[in-house]
This record gives C-alpha cells, structure tokens and sequence, in this order.
C-alpha cells in the first residue's frame, strides 16, 4: 500500500521569537508533522533547541513532532530527554550513532517511532541491517547545519536505492533540506513521501502565505509522472 504524502515544516526557519504561534499557524495552514531540528554545536555548526523548548510547545497541538536529533554523542540520556519532552518520532544520524542498532531499539521500547538520518555523502549500504529496527529514514539532501540551503540533486539518487532496499518494508522516506514546490515532484518521483520543508514555507513570515506554501508543495509533490 502506498505511505501517506506528508509535509512536515521545519520550525527552525520560523520567526523564534514566536515559536508558540508559528506551530499553531503553521499546524492551521495544514502542516501534517513539525519537524524540529536538533542541533549542538558538535555535529553541526548551529546550535539550536534543547528538550524544554519541545516542553513548552507540546500542549500547543496534537500534531506529531518529528525529531531530528543533530548531536553527537546520541545517547540515551539525551534521547529520553526528548522522549520525555514530547517526540513522537525521533531520528538519529547514523554517523553519530556507535551502537545505532541498541539506539534504535531504545526509541521502538519507549514506544515511539525510530527513524536514521544520513548526510549527503553517507552511502546507502550503512543501513542495511537495520532495516527491520526503523520505521523512517531521513535522508539529508543538504548537510546539517543550517535552513536555507540549496538541495542536492544527487540524493535523488540515494532515495531511489534507499526505496529499492526498503522493499515491502513499512518504512517512511523523509527528505530533509532545500526542499520547495519546484524540486519536490523529483523527490516524490524517486520514492519519498514526507517533505520536510523550512525556508520554502516560511520565507517572508506571514502566516497568511503558509496555507498557499504547503499546498503548493503537497500538489507538486503528487504530479508523479513515474
Ligand atoms: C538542516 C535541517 C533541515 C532544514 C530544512 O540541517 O535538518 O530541517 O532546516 O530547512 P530548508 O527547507 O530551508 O532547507
Ligand atoms: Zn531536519
């Protein structure tokens, strides 16, 4: 059975200095995940949210979070944290992760859905024993860091090995980075069905452009000519 195609706006390119109403707007304009990067400084150059700001804007909807952990190390101590905080999924990069099938686990026992990130320039081979541990892959089509960015036509590439591996798998693509309305059909066609998108959606900030935005993406995304 073909996955739902879902959009999931990143909150980082957001205004931060109303993060509360740009979730609840961005929700009403018919987001279906919030996507909500992690980052530490280590692993990527940006810093950016810590488990209490997911606290805080946990009450303000029911919409998944979808958590992209951008730390290194990726430990228990810091995944409970966002567990506890209010993720519904949450993602680590393989690239951070020494132990990544016992990490996997600990997300699927906590009751929460277990997703792996690779960079651009990680090969899909790194996931080929845990394809039965996931129920994601996010694949990075910029390198971690920062909104903004241009896309990668090369992860096309990687999306449409990744799905080949996946098989009958009910696993989820997401890809994540320079995604908008004009390379979105590409990413759909090569097999992914969540859109991660931040600039493309909040560019300008007015939340009376959000709704147009992401259906602008959703129907892109469903011009499949495959
Ligand atoms: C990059 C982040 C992305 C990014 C998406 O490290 O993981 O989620 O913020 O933003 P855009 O769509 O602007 O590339
Ligand atoms: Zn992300």
């Amino acid at each position: 059975m073909p996955r739902s195609q879902l959009i999931a706006p990143s909150i980082l390119a957001s205004d931060l200095s109303k993060l509360g109403q740009e979730v609840v707007d961005v929700v009403k304009a018919g987001a279906d995940w919030i996507h909500i990067d992690i980052m530490d400084g280590h692993f990527t150059k940006n810093i950016t949210f810590g488990p209490d700001v997911l606290k805080a804007i946990r009450p303000l909807t029911n919409a998944v979070f979808d958590t992209h952990l951008m730390i290194t190390p990726c430990e228990e101590p810091y995944i409970k944290a966002f567990i506890d905080a209010g993720s519904d999924i949450i993602t680590v990069h393989a690239e951070t992760c020494l132990h990544l099938q016992r990490t996997l686990k600990y997300i699927s026992s906590a009751g929460k859905k277990a997703g792996v990130a690779l960079n651009p320039a990680t090969p899909e081979h790194m996931i080929e024993y845990i394809l039965d541990d996931i129920d994601l892959l996010l694949i990075m089509s910029v390198n971690p860091g920062f909104s903004g960015q241009t896309f990668i036509p090369q992860s096309l590439q990687k999306i449409r090995r990744i799905k080949n591996m996946i098989g009958n798998r009910p696993i989820d693509i997401e890809v994540d980075g320079g995604i908008n309305e004009n390379n979105v059909q590409y990413v759909a066609e090569a097999g992914a069905n969540i859109y991660v998108s931040g600039s493309a959606i909040y560019q300008g900030g007015n939340p009376q452009t959000y709704a147009s935005r992401i259906s602008a993406i959703r129907c892109a995304a469903k011009k499949i000519s495959v």
